[in-house]
């Protein structure tokens, strides 16, 4: 016999951000998931009232939220807009939630640790992050924690699409085609992520039904520095050769960044 499986409702904010539009990519791949994209502009989650207003009317099962305030630089030199969107707003989507039973699922990111540690880190590791960006992340996380019982925190790291959105990834690309000179750090190790597998990552996990709520980790895997990981594109689009790509650690950015920011994955 067949196995029924009953249609799940979701409801994604950050809609037209990077992983946003690669859910978006593969949504029609999931035909038992029914989902309402919401970009900032059809969704503000600093808008408490918009906010109540679409959870409560919207029957949803789960919300994917990937909206965020993801500029580090940024958020360094004006840190109240990365708490507002990182932390505040998060608290008051999870209250929504949890009034009316829906499944959060909030995506953070590997700067919530120091980077100090030698090895990866794994779910259980204290973060502690070292930058605005991270801390407002983790003030969302712990929200989260505090109001929820039915809750998945994803971190994910080196977040990158090829089509979408402003990354290193299209950065490297775009210089190494005008025949610039690549300048790259190899001071911090990581896993670079494509938010097409996350997005993947993401869908397949409503579907297992898992309840095993609580923080999970998901990157593609591979350790590199940023140098290893700009070297890896030039590669893969065969400008390796024609590029000049040197290491250079002296360029200094206004936000601290962690040297290890490697994930331990989990899987599921
Ligand atoms: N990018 C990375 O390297 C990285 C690494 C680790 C973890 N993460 C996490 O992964 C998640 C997805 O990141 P991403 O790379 O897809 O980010 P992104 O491309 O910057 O997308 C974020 C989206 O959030 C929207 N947004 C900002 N403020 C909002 C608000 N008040 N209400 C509703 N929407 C708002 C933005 O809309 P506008 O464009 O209209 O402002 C944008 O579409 C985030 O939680 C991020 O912290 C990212």
């Amino acid at each position: 016999m067949e196995r029924f499986t009953p249609i799940k409702r979701i409801l994604v904010t950050g809609a037209s951000g990077q992983l946003g539009l690669s859910i978006q990519d593969i949504a029609m791949e999931y035909p038992q998931l029914v989902f309402v994209f919401a970009n900032s502009e059809a969704l503000d989650i600093t808008d408490y009232v918009q906010v109540d207003k679409i959870i409560e009317n919207g029957n949803f099962d789960y919300c994917i939220n990937c909206a965020a305030y993801t500029n580090v630089e940024h958020a360094e030199k004006s840190p109240e807009m990365a708490f507002k969107v990182n932390a505040e707003a998060v608290k008051h989507l999870a209250l929504a939630c949890k009034q009316y039973g829906v499944t959060l699922i909030h995506i953070s990111t590997d700067y919530v640790f120091d980077g100090e540690k030698g090895s990866p880190y794994t779910v259980d590791d204290q973060p502690n992050p070292i930058n605005m960006y991270g801390k407002s992340k983790w003030e969302g996380e712990k929200y989260i924690q505090e109001i929820l019982d039915k809750y998945f925190i994803v971190r994910t790291s080196w977040l990158y699409h090829k089509k979408h959105g402003n990354n290193f990834y299209k950065t490297i690309l775009k210089k190494a085609k005008k025949g610039e000179v690549l300048r790259i750090t190899d001071e911090q190790i990581g896993c670079p992520t494509n938010a097409a597998n996350l997005a993947k990552f993401l869908l397949k996990h409503i579907l297992t039904e898992n309840q095993e709520y609580g923080i999970y980790h998901f990157t593609d895997g591979q350790v590199m520095s940023w140098y290893g990981f700009a070297q890896n594109i030039l590669k893969e689009n065969g400008l390796k050769s024609t590029t000049n790509i040197v290491k250079e650690n002296n360029y200094r950015s206004f936000a601290k960044r962690p040297k290890n920011s490697i994930l331990k994955k989990i899987l599921i």
